[in-house]
């Protein structure tokens, strides 16, 4: 008797540590208040003397370390005393590199992907000494500053989702005043996180995945956000730029006619690039094909206006996502985009039109 139960403890001590490991892999290692992630030194009293994690951006306590995970008093490697690294996107690669397992910017999310390896990979090179006044599009942005993750990020905290800056090269995109909420996400908790985002110990700390700007208020404060480096390409169609050039809608609300429609915002590379049906390298292998047979379709072959091969942040490969749109004012002598995801419309010259309508990952 005593045997079998030996037998059921053992399996059951079994069964839990096959458990924690499965968690831990999830994860990477356990989060507690003091501790929220790996390298993350942060006081466990709030000011109000609750027991409550502190928050590494923003909503600083009066007893606050946070300032420590970023700077160094007397050892700082440039003169904003930031810590240790030769760059600024090294210092927050240091914990966006998924050694916190959550928010790791070199994995596909809402936001993109910073990440070279794969083919048909073009992102926003910060850290390489980029001037933000080079920016295709650039024509009242002359700023002379390097292109880095504060560019767009504060780190120190904002009143938008995603630490996404109240003003962009000193300008207030959204002419709002500081303090402002301009830019809401479509966020949504992930479950992978469940034991963080149901912890009252953690002030509130949410690990959450985003698919984009949520309102029409947001899509086109998201277009100012974008325009404020990249001007000249923001505005609505039959209006020809500073270069006597004429672009697309990408200032509206409606139908996907802003920037988070067919770019994303960090980078993009051939495992997220979609077909006008929406599909992915992914879909095809599990629809049958090879892997290599799936790059071979979905690698983008575009060159821009300067004559370089990119595929531009893009989230369609190549031109596909202008032929979602624009599939019923033409003759059709291919396959059609899957319907369910669009709406018949009409253009200003009264063409008829698909339009995006409300599935979650189309903005
Ligand atoms: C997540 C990393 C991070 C944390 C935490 C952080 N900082 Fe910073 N801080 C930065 C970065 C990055 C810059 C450079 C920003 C830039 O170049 O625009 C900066 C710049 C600064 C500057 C100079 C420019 C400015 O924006 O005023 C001061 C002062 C500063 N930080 C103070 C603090 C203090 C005080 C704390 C703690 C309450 C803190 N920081 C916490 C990353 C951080
Ligand atoms: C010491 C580790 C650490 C460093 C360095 C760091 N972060 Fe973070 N970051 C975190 C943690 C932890 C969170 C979760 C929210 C929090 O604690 O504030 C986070 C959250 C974020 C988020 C999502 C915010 C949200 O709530 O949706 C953004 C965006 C971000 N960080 C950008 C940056 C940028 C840009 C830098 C460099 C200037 C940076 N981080 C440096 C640890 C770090
Ligand atoms: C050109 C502007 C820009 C630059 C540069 C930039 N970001 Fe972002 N980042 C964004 C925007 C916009 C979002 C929100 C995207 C969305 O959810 O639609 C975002 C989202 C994020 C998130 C949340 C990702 C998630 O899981 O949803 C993190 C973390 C982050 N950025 C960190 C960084 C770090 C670290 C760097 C530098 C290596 C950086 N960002 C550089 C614009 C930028
Ligand atoms: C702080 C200024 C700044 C903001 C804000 C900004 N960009 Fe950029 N962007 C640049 C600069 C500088 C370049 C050129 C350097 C590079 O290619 O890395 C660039 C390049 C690009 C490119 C061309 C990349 C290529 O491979 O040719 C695209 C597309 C782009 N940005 C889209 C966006 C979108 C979409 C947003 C909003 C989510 C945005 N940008 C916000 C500064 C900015
Ligand atoms: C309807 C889809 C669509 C929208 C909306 C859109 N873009 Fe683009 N964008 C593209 C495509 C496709 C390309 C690459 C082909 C080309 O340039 O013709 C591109 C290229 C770019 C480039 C690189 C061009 C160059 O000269 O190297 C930048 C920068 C850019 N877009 C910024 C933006 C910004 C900023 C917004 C929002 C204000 C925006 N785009 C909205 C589809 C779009
Ligand atoms: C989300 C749907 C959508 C996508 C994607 C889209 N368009 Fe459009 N397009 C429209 C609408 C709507 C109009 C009517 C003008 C307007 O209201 O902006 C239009 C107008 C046009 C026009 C007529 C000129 C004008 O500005 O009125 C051309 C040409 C055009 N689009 C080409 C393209 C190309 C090329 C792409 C890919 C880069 C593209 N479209 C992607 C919806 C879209």
């Amino acid at each position: 008797m005593s045997k079998i139960k030996l037998g059921f403890s053992a399996l059951l001590t079994l069964i839990l540590l096959g458990m924690f490991a499965a968690l831990a892999s999830a994860e990477g290692f356990t989060a507690t208040p003091s501790n929220p992630a790996p390298g993350i030194n942060v006081g466990t009293i709030d000011n109000n003397g609750d027991a409550n994690q502190h928050r590494t951006h923003g909503n600083f306590q009066n007893n606050t370390n946070s300032c420590g995970n970023c700077h160094s008093a007397h050892n700082g490697s440039n003169e904003t005393l930031l810590k240790f690294q030769n760059s600024e996107p090294d210092m927050c690669l240091s914990c966006h590199d998924g050694t916190m397992g959550f928010y790791n910017v070199k994995t596909a999310s809402g936001a993109g992907i910073f990440n070279s390896t794969h083919e048909s990979a073009s992102m926003h090179d910060v850290g390489k000494g980029i001037q933000i006044g080079s920016a295709p599009g650039a024509y009242a942005n002359k700023s002379v500053g390097e292109l880095e993750c504060s560019s767009c990020h504060n780190p120190h905290g904002s009143v938008n989702d995603r630490l996404l800056s109240e003003s962009v090269i000193g300008v207030s995109y959204s002419g709002l005043t500081k303090g402002t909420k301009s830019i809401n996400l479509e966020l949504k908790e992930d479950p992978a996180y469940a034991d963080i985002n149901n912890s009252s110990t953690m002030s509130g700390l949410k690990i959450t995945t985003s698919v984009g700007p949520k309102g029409n208020t947001d899509k086109v404060n998201y277009a100012k956000f974008c325009g404020a480096c990249h001007d000249d390409y923001l505005g609505s169609s039959g209006a020809p730029n500073h270069t006597n050039h004429y672009g697309h809608t990408t200032n509206s609300s409606s139908a996907g006619r802003n920037c988070a429609s067919c770019h994303y915002a960090h980078g993009t590379d051939i495992t997220m690039l979609k077909d006008t049906q929406g599909k992915t390298i992914a879909d095809y292998v599990n629809g049958g094909w090879t892997q290599e047979k799936a790059e071979a379709y979905m690698k983008d072959v575009s060159v821009n206006s300067k004559g370089v091969k990119t595929s531009s942040l893009k989230k369609y490969t190549n031109m596909a996502v202008c032929w979602t749109c624009h599939q019923s004012s033409h003759a059709i002598d291919t396959q059609q985009p899957e319907d369910k995801y669009l709406t018949d419309g009409v253009d200003r010259y009264g063409n008829p039109i698909k339009l995006f309508k409300g599935k979650s990952d189309i903005r």
